[in-house]
């Protein structure tokens, strides 16, 4: 696993927006697996000044959805559809058209599940998944214990999700319990992983997925089993790591991690 550290989130935007950058250029009609949550963002403003700046032409990027909640009515503005249509499609001038995502209001909740995976599929693979964590270790809405080879699939959410999650609701009540989410064994086939991780309330589950066992109870911990895994996360968050002069040393910049 490759553990970049950066002085601060506005770095890590910088750093990881030009890492998409640099896929983009490479190939344009790439499938760019996008996370919700508030770590992102800077990444996706960066990566939106890039556009703006003509530095970037995203007019054949394909972005995909990592999870969503399952019940929120059609244009709840808090459905990740909606989030993410407003943090990341239209800064970049991305259309609908481009976008893939479950439907977590379908009748048929597993077939929602099964005909995104085969969207999935049907669009050659995701090229660069970014992924946040949660404070119990969850890639997606993989909670804890997730079977680490599972397909995207309901799940309930723990309760200290939904608390970390309220923030964006009117209260505890309004955060859905059921959520689809990309499995775990579905997020280890995209080409390329990137978590990133800021502040100290991280710190723990960093140190867990980065230098502890591979373990279902730390569901992140699954990406030491992939060929490629970027984890870029500040100081505060990298706090708990034993080994971050080695990384400093080893993943200082983009060429040294981007393994290519
Ligand atoms: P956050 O969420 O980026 O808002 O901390 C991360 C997650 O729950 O996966």
């Amino acid at each position: 696993m490759e553990v970049v550290i950066v002085a601060d989130a506005a770095a890590q935007g910088e750093l990881v927006a030009s890492a998409v950058a640099d896929l983009i250029a490479r190939k344009p009609e790439a499938l760019f697996g996008v996370a919700t949550g508030s770590t992102p963002l800077p990444v996706y403003q960066a990566l939106a000044a890039k556009v703006a700046a003509g530095q970037v032409d995203v007019g054949r990027l394909k972005v995909c959805q990592l999870d969503e909640y399952v019940g929120l009515p059609a244009g709840h503005p808090e459905s990740y559809r909606e989030v993410l249509k407003r943090e990341v499609l239209a800064p970049l001038g991305i259309g609908d058209s481009a976008f893939l995502g479950p439907d977590g209001g379908a009748e048929d909740l597993p077939g929602a599940c099964a005909a995104y995976e085969q969207q999935l599929a049907d669009a050659g693979g995701v090229d660069l998944q970014l992924l946040g964590i949660g404070t119990d270790g969850h890639i997606g809405f993989n909670e804890p214990v997730s079977s680490l080879a599972s397909r995207t699939r309901i799940k309930t959410l723990t309760e200290r999700t939904r608390v970390d999650n309220a923030r964006f609701f009117n209260g505890l009540d309004e955060v859905p319990r059921h959520v689809i989410t990309q499995g775990i064994g579905t997020i280890l086939q995209a080409r390329h992983l990137v978590l990133l991780a800021t502040g100290a309330g991280k710190a723990e589950a960093v140190a867990a997925t980065v230098e502890g066992p591979v373990s279902s109870m730390v569901p992140a911990s699954a990406l030491q089993l992939h060929p490629h895994a970027t984890v870029v996360v500040d100081e505060a968050a990298a706090q708990q790591l034993k080994l971050s002069d080695y990384y400093k040393a080893t993943f200082a910049s983009k060429p040294a991690w981007q393994g290519i």
